[in-house]
């Protein structure tokens, strides 16, 4: 098994976004995740919250860093990597009573990011709910200066990566069923924002 890949950003955001999630996954029994990256996020927030099972997924380069977090934190309650890429087939038949996913959203192309809602309301059950972590921007608006840096960083990297407004994810979101439930101010000029799929589902 490959050595365990670090992401050292997830040692620093993982107990301010676990104290969100240990309530907003209260009543969860399964969580699908989007872009697990190496598997820290998900052996730290399943071994908290022991009473569901976190469904990782990833593009398939990166499975095996996340199996090999499986492999050394040794939980009951992580299933193994599905091969999942936003704006790819979608193979997943079922569904789950949450979403995560963490620091993707300004990865993705806006394509990717309009798929990925698409996906989710699809993915979630009716009355799940969708908790997405990372910096977002406020009315096309930076919220800081470090997190304008960092969409420099990003473009210039990659022209179609950048950190995403709000108000357009809660439009996506609608286009696809869900509305805003809550928001977390989260360290570092990040949040976590929740949406929610309605009991009745209307798409
Ligand atoms: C910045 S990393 C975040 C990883 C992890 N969630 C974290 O917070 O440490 C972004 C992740 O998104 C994944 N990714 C990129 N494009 C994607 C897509 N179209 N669909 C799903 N995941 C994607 C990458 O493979 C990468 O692991």
């Amino acid at each position: 098994m490959n050595a365990l890949p670090d992401a050292p950003a997830t040692a620093r955001n993982r107990d301010a976004i676990l104290a969100a999630l240990q309530f907003e996954l209260r009543d969860c029994k399964s969580v699908f995740e989007i872009g697990s990256g190496t598997g820290q996020h998900a052996v730290h927030f399943a071994a908290a919250m022991p009473w569901l099972v976190w469904h990782t997924s990833e593009l398939a380069e990166n499975h095996d860093g996340i199996l090999a977090w499986m492999k050394s934190a040794d939980l009951p309650n992580v299933r193994p990597p599905i091969e999942y890429a936003a704006g790819g087939v979608v193979a997943i038949t079922d569904t789950f009573d949450a979403v995560f996913s963490a620091n993707t959203a300004h990865i993705m192309s806006i394509a990717e990011v309009g798929r990925m809602f698409c996906d989710v309301s699809r993915l979630l059950r009716p009355g799940g709910i969708f908790c997405l972590y990372g910096p977002f921007n406020e009315h096309g608006q930076f919220t800081s200066d470090s997190n304008a840096v960092f969409d420099s960083g990003l473009r210039s990297r990659k022209s179609s990566m950048g950190i995403r407004d709000r108000q357009e994810l809660n439009r996506l979101a609608a286009g696809n069923g869900m509305a805003e439930l809550r928001r977390y101010a989260m360290p570092a000029n990040n949040q976590l924002l929740v949406w929610r799929k309605p009991a009745q589902s209307i798409v």
